[in-house]
């Protein structure tokens, strides 16, 4: 069988050399990379060690032979969520997020058959975000990655809608990522922050974006959410639910049943388990569900695609998965990258 065409939706990048923003701001908190050998990096959080990465975490020669050998056409670019820095002054988050798009932008520019490019922005004041996003457009890029929550603001928030609806008029599409995980106070032991964490982060955004009425009134809003939607898909019948028996908690900002926007936004495929792979695309659609796979991260598929290559389906399907539906989602054509 001749290899179908394969983009990734989900994978991480960091510019080699990343300023001494606690020098620049003078305060700390934010990421640096340690380069104590060559070909690998610590990526550090002022003193404290967050996780080894290797090249393939910068460079878009060591990508792109990574996705030669792997099979995958097209990596979707967005930063590592540790570096959304929204818990930093506006105008410092503003200057990471310039540094950060410029560096996807030109990777992007330097091989557009290779890399399409998702933008950060500093979501806790709007109007810089919506600079930024504005200029993210400009540069080339095609959306902008944001996470599952702002700070003390979920994304339902009244301020972050002006930004969504920026989103939608200028066709950039959203990848909500987890981040910034709740209770981590609670569960130091085990990783469980990625393992429990995470999943109930992305049903969080999901949740809060139905409820408080962003997909209904911007229908035309493209967003995908990662890790096939964290906890949200296994849980849609107890939302459903308690919809139901609970309007005056749940219904106060939405008439609508949350069941009704299953199908008006994406999944990614992360989900390491067959079933649940057909349960989500059975659920949101086949037009719907998007390879994704973290790149370069271990807790991410490793051999990209083999889960919905080894499903039951058939190639038109796998097709869809595989590159179709991530196609649809970023508004780009399949010719331009062949
Ligand atoms: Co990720």
């Amino acid at each position: 069988m001749n290899k179908l065409f394969t983009i990734d939706i989900h994978t991480h990048i960091l510019p080699e050399n990343i300023p001494n923003f606690k020098e620049k701001f003078g305060y700390g908190g934010f990421v640096s990379l340690d380069h104590h050998k060559p070909c690998c990096a610590k990526m550090m959080m002022d003193d404290k060690f967050f996780r080894e990465v290797d090249d393939n975490c910068w460079s878009d020669e060591a990508r792109i032979k990574e996705c030669d050998k792997l099979g995958v056409d097209v990596q979707v670019l967005s930063t590592v969520p540790v570096m959304f820095s929204y818990w930093a002054k506006d105008k410092d988050t503003l200057v990471v997020a310039e540094f950060l798009n410029d560096h996807i932008a030109d990777i992007v520019k330097r091989n557009p058959k290779r890399f399409i490019g998702l933008g950060t922005v500093p979501m806790q004041n709007p109007d810089l975000a919506i600079q930024e996003l504005t200029r993210c457009k400009e540069l080339g890029l095609r959306g902008i990655q944001i996470g599952s929550h702002i700070n003390d603001w979920n994304l339902d928030r009244d301020e972050l809608f002006p930004i969504f609806q920026k989103c939608e008029e200028l066709e950039m599409s959203i990848f909500v990522h987890p981040w910034d995980m709740m209770g981590k106070e609670k569960m130091e032991k085990y990783w469980l922050p990625w393992l429990v964490g995470m999943p109930a982060e992305t049903s969080l955004a999901i949740c809060s974006m139905i409820f408080g009425g962003v997909f209904e009134r911007l229908p035309n809003l493209k967003v995908a959410f990662a890790h096939g939607g964290g906890s949200f898909p296994a849980t849609i019948g107890r939302i459903e639910h308690g919809f139901n028996v609970r309007p005056d908690l749940c219904a106060i900002d939405n008439k609508v049943n949350p069941r009704d926007y299953l199908g008006n936004f994406y999944l990614d495929s992360l989900v390491h388990e067959p079933k649940m792979l057909e349960f989500i695309v059975d659920m949101m659609g086949e037009d719907k569900i998007c390879l994704g796979t973290d790149y370069p991260f271990p807790l991410g598929e490793l051999e990209p695609g083999k889960l919905i290559n080894e499903m039951n389906y058939t190639n038109a399907k796998k097709s869809k998965l595989l590159a179709e539906n991530a196609l649809n989602w970023l508004g780009v054509k399949k010719e331009d990258f062949i």
